[in-house]
């Protein structure tokens, strides 16, 4: 079954997203992990398909990544040449691969992606289903209490990114957060300074608590290992920037 109640419209121009959202630090933390797991891997919304490569290409483990938004799939496949990577377009709340993984991860902040606990709990069920006993799960969240996006603003202006040949784009955002569900709501105006094309694009964020994210892995059944507050491995504080997560899936479920 396809869910369509997400707005994808931030990920209709691939090419963009990779110049706006280039591998960062987060790529030697988990390419130190799947040294540490070894193979298979899931990579869980996968996008462009950035990292599933980079993974398949140091280790030369099998990926299969999962997302789904049909351009960034179409982009991520065209770049992926000989390497062992395989990408399926499906909702990461729901789907049905016919492997078992030593380790799947989800990075991006796409886990924010998730706006209901349901939402949350299908995901984490899913993947929780494609692991081997003593599998691991890695994800990421922003720190709701560090993160200037839980705030609204009306369009501000908010980077500028040069796009050789095609001119630079101007990016402006506008927020609307509720505090009540946690849930930001956003739209982002990207105009071409060459041509004046305009593209815009919207979606949703949700902002989790470390409380409410550990309750919702202890449903699904996962044990958690660890929890960072930042790419370096450093503890979780008030000011991290990040929320990042590992947990386990337990040997004795066979
Ligand atoms: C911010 S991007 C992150 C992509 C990639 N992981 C990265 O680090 O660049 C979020 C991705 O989540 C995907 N996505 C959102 N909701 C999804 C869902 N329910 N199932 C599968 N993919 C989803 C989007 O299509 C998008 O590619």
């Amino acid at each position: 079954m396809m869910l369509t109640d997400i707005d994808l419209s931030e990920y209709d121009d691939p090419r963009h997203y990779d110049l706006e959202n280039p591998l960062g630090a987060e790529k030697t933390f988990f390419l130190d992990l799947v040294e540490e797991t070894g193979g298979p891997v899931l990579d869980v919304a996968c996008g462009t398909g950035l990292l599933a490569g980079e993974m398949a290409r140091c280790f030369g483990v099998e990926v299969t990544g999962i997302d789904l938004s049909a351009p960034m799939l179409s982009h991520a496949r065209d770049m992926s040449g000989d390497l062992p990577v395989t990408y399926v377009q499906a909702d990461c709340r729901d789907f049905d691969l016919p492997e078992w993984y030593a380790l799947a991860i989800m990075t991006g902040h796409a886990f924010q992606n998730m706006i209901t606990d349901d939402d949350v709990i299908s995901l984490f069920r899913c993947v929780y289903k494609h692991l081997q006993p003593g599998g691991h799960f890695a994800f990421e969240t922003r720190n709701p209490s560090a993160s200037a996006l839980v705030s609204s603003c009306s369009r501000t202006f908010y980077r500028r990114l040069p796009r050789s040949e095609e001119g630079a784009i101007i990016c402006s955002i506008a927020r609307d957060y509720d505090s009540s569900q946690a849930v930001l709501d956003y739209k982002v105006w990207r105009e071409n300074t060459e041509t004046g094309q305009e593209r815009v694009s919207g979606g949703r964020l949700r902002f989790l608590t470390d409380d409410e994210i550990r309750g919702l892995l202890k449903r699904a059944g996962f044990q958690l290992q660890l929890v960072y507050g930042d790419w370096n491995r450093d503890s979780l504080t008030d000011y991290s920037p990040e929320m990042i997560y590992l947990c386990q899936k337990p040997y004795s479920d066979m």
